[in-house]
C-alpha cells in the first residue's frame, strides 16, 4: 500500500472489511485497540479537544423516523476559526449529521452546542439567527430568481444587513456581483455553489455548514470550489465542509473525521488522515464506496 501512486486507485473494499477492520466493539472487551496514526473514535479525546470550541456534537444518535437510527454515537467539533472535513462512504450519515448540527433531523440523545449554548434540535431558521449558515447538498439555490434575488433570500431575516453583506459576498466571488441580475437557473454547477455559499454567507454567519460542494463538479471547477471554501474560511468563519472528493478534502482541512455506518471512524488532522495507510485502504479508493 504505501508504495502506491497517487492515481493509482485501491482495491475494491466492501462494507465488512471496513467493519472488520473498525473493529466498533474492541473497547467493549477491553483488548487494547490498535490505532494508526489518525485515531478510532475516541470519547476522552474528543471531550478533552473540545473544550474550547466553537461548535460541537456529542455523541449524537439521530434520525429521521422513530425507531431508526441514522447517526448511532457521532462526535464531532470545531475550533473558532477551523476548517473541518467530514468523509467516508455513501450513505454514511454525513449529510445526517450536518442536518442534526442544523436542526433538520430529530436529535435523539446527544448534544449540540454553539459557543456553550445546547442548540440541540433548535429550528433552523433561528439558528440561522444564531450564526450558523447551511448548504445544502442539492436544490440549494432558486432557479428563477436572480443571483441578487437569492442572496436577498439569505438574509430576508435581517433585511437591514443586505447592503453591507452583499458587498462582503460580491467581494469574494466577483463573478456574483457582475452578473447579479442573471437568473441561477441559467449558471453553471460551479457558479450555482457560488451564489449557494454566497447565499449562506448573507447572515454572517461565524459558521458555515457545507454538503458536497464541489458534486457533479469537473476537476477544473472542484478545485475552484475548494480555493473558495479556503478564502471563505480565511475570514474567519468557520467551516465543515462533506466531501465524496476525499483526498482533496484531506488536502485543505486542518481536522478530518471519517464516517462509517453512522459512526465515528477515524479522526485526525488532515495530513494524518490523508497519509494512513489503513484510512488510505478502506476509504480514499474511488471504488471503497458502499
Ligand atoms: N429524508 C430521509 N428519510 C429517511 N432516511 C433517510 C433520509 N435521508 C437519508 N436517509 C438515510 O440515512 C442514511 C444516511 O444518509 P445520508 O444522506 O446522511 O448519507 P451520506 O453519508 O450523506 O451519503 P452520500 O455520500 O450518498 O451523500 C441512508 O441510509 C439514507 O437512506
Ligand atoms: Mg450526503
Amino acid at each position: 500500500m504505501s508504495d502506491m501512486l497517487p492515481g493509482d486507485l485501491p482495491q475494491y473494499v466492501s462494507p465488512q472489511e471496513r467493519e472488520r477492520a473498525l473493529d466498533l466493539d474492541a473497547s467493549q472487551r477491553d483488548e487494547p485497540v490498535h490505532l494508526s496514526n489518525s485515531e478510532i473514535r475516541d470519547r476522552d479525546a474528543h471531550v478533552a479537544g473540545s473544550q474550547d470550541a466553537l461548535i460541537i456534537a456529542d455523541d449524537l444518535v439521530a434520525g429521521y423516523l422513530p425507531g431508526v437510527n441514522i447517526l448511532n454515537g457521532c462526535d464531532l467539533y470545531a475550533n473558532r476559526g477551523e476548517l473541518v472535513g467530514i468523509i467516508g462512504p455513501n450513505g454514511a450519515g454525513k449529510s445526517t449529521l450536518l442536518k442534526a448540527l442544523f436542526g433538520l433531523v430529530k436529535v435523539h440523545t446527544g448534544h449540540v452546542t454553539l459557543a456553550g449554548d445546547d442548540i440541540t434540535n433548535v429550528r433552523a431558521d433561528r439558528l440561522v439567527t444564531m450564526g450558523i449558515g447551511f448548504v445544502p447538498q442539492t436544490n440549494n439555490v432558486f432557479p428563477s430568481l436572480t443571483i441578487q434575488e437569492n442572496l436577498e433570500m439569505g438574509c430576508f431575516q435581517a433585511p437591514g444587513k443586505f447592503k453591507e453583506r452583499f458587498a462582503f459576498v460580491t467581494d469574494l466571488f466577483p463573478a456574483l456581483g457582475q452578473r447579479k441580475s442573471q437568473r441561477a437557473g441559467s449558471l453553471s454547477g460551479g457558479e450555482r455553489q457560488m451564489v449557494a455559499m454566497g447565499r449562506a454567507l448573507m447572515m454572517d454567519p461565524s459558521v458555515l455548514l457545507l454538503d458536497e460542494p464541489s458534486a457533479g463538479l469537473s476537476p477544473l471547477l472542484t478545485d475552484e470550489v475548494f480555493v473558495r471554501v479556503k478564502e471563505i474560511n480565511a475570514t474567519g468563519v468557520t467551516v465543515i465542509i462533506v466531501e465524496q472528493n476525499a483526498m482533496r478534502c484531506l488536502q485543505i482541512v486542518d481536522r478530518g473525521y471519517v464516517l462509517d455506518q453512522g459512526r465515528n471512524a477515524y479522526t485526525g488532522t488532515g495530513r494524518d488522515l490523508a497519509t494512513d495507510p489503513q484510512v488510505v485502504h478502506l476509504y480514499l479508493g474511488t471504488l471503497a464506496q458502499a
